[in-house]
């Protein structure tokens, strides 16, 4: 049932305000400024051991790993990094009984993910999971972990469930941080900032109109490219990803940093090029960015928080704390793929080649 919508994606990216809701609830300790999640099995003295955090999925669940690594760096203090589970598995990682493995999975069934898993518990060592889909395979595989409570995704592509990860994984990093060295007032600063995404995301929903109208500027476009720096790396490859998955337009996503170190080759008038660009200490790094592209005659479309100056279009989201911003600034960006893919008469739903669960090697 798409309960009124023309599409599940449609339905699913405006979920999200319930779906962020449901995430949180419960789980927010305001007396300790910190959360609790059941099912971690994870000790205060175990959670006090973890040395490093190696994440694991695949495509957009990577997307969202890569955005908790960022997460638990900056709120834990544990050094953490994202990596495909399909790439993993295959090299012959070395498996270290002070990191704390966490997969990540929608479905909790795609192979690559469970075979990861399969090994890694093989070699002793302990494994998380942040999974959607109850009592699925990754999910009892796994030796604890959370949901991510997104509610069914029908929709080949992800949006809620990428967007509810993301609120996972800034639970955990809260959670492992206030066990470990992060203060009593930046953990109520995060947790104000949790609460008040449901309702910024929201606002964002009421500027479809004026996205819609963006799609169709772009939508001639043959190639797109996505830049980002740090916490809006992630962001930049996931909204990339979503673009090629249901226009077919050729995307890429680069660090903003990484331009001029190749790519800035491409940049032309028929490469448009979409920023992100938060009022962070890396607000005057990513303007600069955006000067090279102008000159260039390059087009640009900003997701910032305030109008950018060098770009052809700004899309103006809210202001989060500056650990969170990344979990609005994808919205508009799912908005904008939908609509391109809308104008081109594409299958949203059903994009060609693609499964909704990769079960298979
Ligand atoms: C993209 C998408 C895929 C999945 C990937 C992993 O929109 O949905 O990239 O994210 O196949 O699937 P799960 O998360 O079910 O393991």
């Amino acid at each position: 049932d798409m309960g009124g919508h023309d599409t599940y994606m449609h339905k699913e990216i405006c979920e999200q305000p319930d779906a962020v809701d449901r995430v949180l609830r419960g789980r927010i300790d305001d007396r300790f400024s910190t959360v609790h999640l059941g099912g971690l099995n994870l000790d205060a003295r175990e959670a006090r051991s973890i040395r490093r955090v190696k994440i694991l999925g695949c495509g957009t669940s990577y997307h969202a790993g890569l955005i908790g690594a960022g997460l638990i760096e900056s709120l834990a203090r544990i050094p953490a990094d994202a990596e495909p589970a399909s790439e993993f598995r295959y090299r012959n990682p070395v498996v270290d009984p002070d990191t704390l493995y966490v997969a990540v999975s929608q479905s909790g069934e795609t192979y690559d993910v469970l075979a990861a898993v399969q090994e890694l518990k093989r070699k002793g060592a302990r494994v998380l999971g942040v999974v959607n889909v109850v009592g699925s395979a990754i999910a009892r595989e796994a030796d604890g972990g959370t949901y991510v409570h997104a509610g069914p995704e029908v929709c080949v592509v992800s949006t809620k469930c990428f967007t509810n990860t993301v609120v996972a994984f800034a639970l955990l990093a809260l959670h492992l941080g206030r066990i470990r060295d992060l203060s009593v007032s930046d953990g109520k600063r995060i947790i104000e900032g949790l609460r008040r995404l449901p309702a910024q995301i929201s606002e964002i929903l009421t500027m479809e109109d004026e996205i819609k109208k963006l799609a169709k500027e772009y939508a001639d476009a043959k190639s797109m490219m996505f830049i980002g720096r740090v916490r809006g790396y992630p962001v930049a490859l996931e909204a990339s990803l979503k673009l090629k998955e249901i226009s077919y337009i050729h995307a890429e996503a680069y660090p903003a940093s990484e331009l001029k170190h190749g790519p800035l080759a491409l940049i032309e008038p028929a490469l448009p090029t979409v920023a992100i660009v938060p009022d962070d200490d890396l607000l005057e790094k990513n303007r600069a960015a955006l000067e090279e592209i102008k000159a260039r005659s390059g087009r640009i479309l900003a997701v910032a928080h305030q109008e950018q100056e060098k770009a052809d279009h700004t899309i103006v989201v809210p202001k989060n704390e500056d650990e969170l911003d990344a979990i609005l600034m994808g919205i508009p960006l799912q908005l904008l793929a939908y609509h391109t893919a809308l104008e081109l008469g594409r299958d949203i739903d059903k994009p060609r080649n693609l499964a909704k669960s990769v079960t298979v090697e």
